[in-house]
């Protein structure tokens, strides 16, 4: 059956400062994931699941979304652009967004967190909400920690009770996963040009006013990809095939190894490791569950596992240093900034992150006793 073209809002305004240093050259979206800006993932997801219009609530780094994105056309989709001087929260940036929008006061609008890698039948959640002719519907899924999220009870009909935002005493671990299908004439009714967060005021304000507020439960491939632990396992799961992205550039496998880069025979690359354009990684290194981004060197022998690697930036190999040999760095589970410099006998690990620029001399810093 033919569908109707639908229309969605996607919500980039954030700062991503959970993804710092990455995150002050680029916003959280446009970081290199699988080989393309985050959102390119969800923007071909989005046209496979029938969305043809496009509006993105942009404001931290505006400009680098239309260069990047420009009209839509190489997703089969139309993207408008929404900016908010001052972030306008998320309910204050969708309704701004909804400027922009084509359609009338009773049509479905798909609205999008844009850090969101989510394997969830789209269309089935758009169908709920027409059946049930529901203000709201929200895609929920299960997690560990419901602490970090907004927390939705459901009743057994699958309407939304409560909508308990980031609470230390979650009453269920059916969290709000950042999809809703809104109808058009709700988001018209959200205050205009005013910070309004969706999360805290507007949903539980429909809930209070007994409107339909229905839940979509579906626990398929779900990832917030907001913390540096995140963003690299949603790179690698893109990459690995663990969810199926038709924007990847590139088949699905061990690792993702992108135009003009360099790999020396004898290096090893693994976990769904992705290596950025004009980078280097040279003999013996070995790159594990990473994302290395353009023009970054991996010296030989370094091992770099659970990492991000910034642009330009290098984790260096074995060298000698006043006739020693010092041993290649190592990293597992940190960020390296764009063009720093980590010189051998570094060991990088437990979250740390380097601030781009920044030159960590031979052996600055170790975890194990053996240097
Ligand atoms: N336009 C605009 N303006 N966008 C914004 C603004 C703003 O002022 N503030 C945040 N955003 C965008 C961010 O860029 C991001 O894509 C999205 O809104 C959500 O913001 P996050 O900062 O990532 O929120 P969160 O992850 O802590 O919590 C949200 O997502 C969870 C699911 O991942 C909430 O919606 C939770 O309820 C939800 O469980
Ligand atoms: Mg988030």
């Amino acid at each position: 059956m033919p569908r109707e073209p639908l229309e969605a809002i996607m919500l980039v305004g954030g700062k991503g400062t959970r993804l710092r240093p990455l995150t002050l050259s680029a916003p959280k979206p446009l970081l290199p994931t699988a080989g393309l800006p985050f959102l390119a993932h969800q923007l071909a997801r989005a046209a496979e699941c029938g969305i043809t219009h496009v509006v993105l609530a942009t404001s931290y780094r505006a400009e680098m979304f239309t260069d990047a994105f420009g009209d839509g056309a190489q997703f089969g989709l139309s993207i408008d652009y929404e900016y908010e001087s001052h972030p306008l929260g998320t309910g204050g940036g969708i309704r701004n967004a909804a400027a922009r929008l084509h359609g009338g006061p009773d049509d479905p609008i798909v609205v999008l967190n844009g850090d969101i890698l989510t394997g969830h039948d789209l269309p089935a959640q758009v169908d709920l909400h027409r059946k049930t002719e529901a203000a709201v519907t929200l895609h929920l899924v299960p997690v560990e920690d419901p602490s970090r999220y907004g927390c939705v009870p459901t009743d057994g009909t699958g309407r939304v009770t409560a909508f308990l935002e980031k609470m230390p005493n979650p009453v269920t671990n059916q969290i709000n996963a950042g999809c809703y299908v809104f109808r058009r004439s709700v988001i018209d009714s959200i205050p205009a040009g005013q910070v309004v967060s969706v999360e805290r005021e507007t949903f539980p304000g429909l809930i209070e006013a007994d409107a339909v507020v229905m839940g979509y439960a579906e626990a398929a491939y779900w990832l917030d990809v907001g913390t540096p632990e995140a963003f690299v396992q949603g790179s690698c799961d893109l990459v690995l095939g663990t969810l199926a992205s038709t924007a990847l550039p590139g088949p699905v496998g061990e690792s993702l190894v992108l135009g003009a880069a360099r790999v020396a025979p004898g290096a090893r690359l693994a976990g769904g490791t992705t290596i950025g354009d004009r980078a280097v990684v040279e003999a013996g290194a070995v790159v594990e569950g990473s994302v290395v981004f353009e023009g970054a060197t991996i010296g030989a022998g370094a091992v770099v596992r659970n990492s991000i690697v910034g642009y330009g930036a290098t984790v260096a190999g074995t060298t000698t240093v006043g006739g020693a040999t010092v041993r290649a760095a190592t990293t597992d589970g940190v960020v390296i900034g764009d063009g720093a410099y980590v010189c051998a006998g570094n060991e990088l690990a437990r979250g740390l992150r380097l601030w781009p620029g920044t030159r960590l001399e031979p052996t600055s810093v170790r975890f194990s006793t053996d240097a």
